[in-house]
């Protein structure tokens, strides 16, 4: 995504008032990191933190995303991280299907502008945006094509913050990112198609051999 491209998707997220949680927010927080990353990470929504400054992942479960993407050699000034929504619900309450909906414009932006080789979903609400029958305990550490994209669902940092177990799972999933990112090609699409969801199976191609 050019530069220019992503000055005037900011500020028209700047401007956003498609959802309720337009009223509550201080600060848009539409993303940041190279424009033109291999690797994109997507969480949920902004927390406190995020809100106040703008910016994705700046809190606790930042420090630690931080730190899981250091351990792999990668800064985030190398990968580009945003959320499905960019606005902090209130109390950080998980976002809205209609909230989700109506923000779902800008991250399909964001997405076929990166083009990435790997898309790493953080937590249940990115993947389900992609993979909306799965379950995190099922599809964590397993690479999926889904609509063209190649999609890596992890736990949401938060997670490893709570638990060590979690943590120690985290780290396991990152350590496989490299890979992913060594034997991928950054897609052709130029979309983001999504499963809408509904039926059962199929949904996505698991990589055998991934
Ligand atoms: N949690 C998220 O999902 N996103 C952020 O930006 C911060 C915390």
């Amino acid at each position: 995504m050019d530069a220019e491209n992503q000055h005037d998707l900011e500020v028209r997220i700047a401007a956003c008032t498609r959802c309720r949680l337009a009223s509550g927010r201080t600060r848009t927080v539409p993303g940041d990191g190279d424009p033109n990353a291999e690797l994109m990470l997507i969480g949920e929504g902004p927390g406190f933190n995020e809100d106040q400054q703008g910016r994705p992942f700046v809190g606790q479960a930042g420090k630690l995303l931080d730190k899981l993407l250091g351990e792999i050699g990668l800064t985030r000034e190398q990968v580009f991280v945003t959320n499905v929504v960019k606005c902090r619900p209130p109390n950080n309450r998980d976002p809205e299907a209609d909230e989700i909906a109506s923000c779902e414009p800008y991250l399909d932006e964001q997405i076929a502008g990166i083009r990435p080789k790997l898309i790493v979903t953080l937590g249940r609400f990115a993947m389900n945006y992609f993979l909306p029958r799965t379950t995190i305990s099922r599809s964590h550490g397993r690479a999926t094509q889904a609509g063209g994209w190649l999609i890596y669902p992890v736990y949401h940092p938060a997670a490893g913050l709570r638990q060590t177990r979690m943590l120690n799972v985290l780290r396991e999933d990152f350590q496989r990112i490299p890979e992913f990112l060594a034997t991928s090609d950054r897609p052709e699409v130029t979309a983001v198609e999504r499963d809408a969801g509904g039926a059962e199976e199929p949904q996505g191609t698991q990589l055998s051999l991934l």
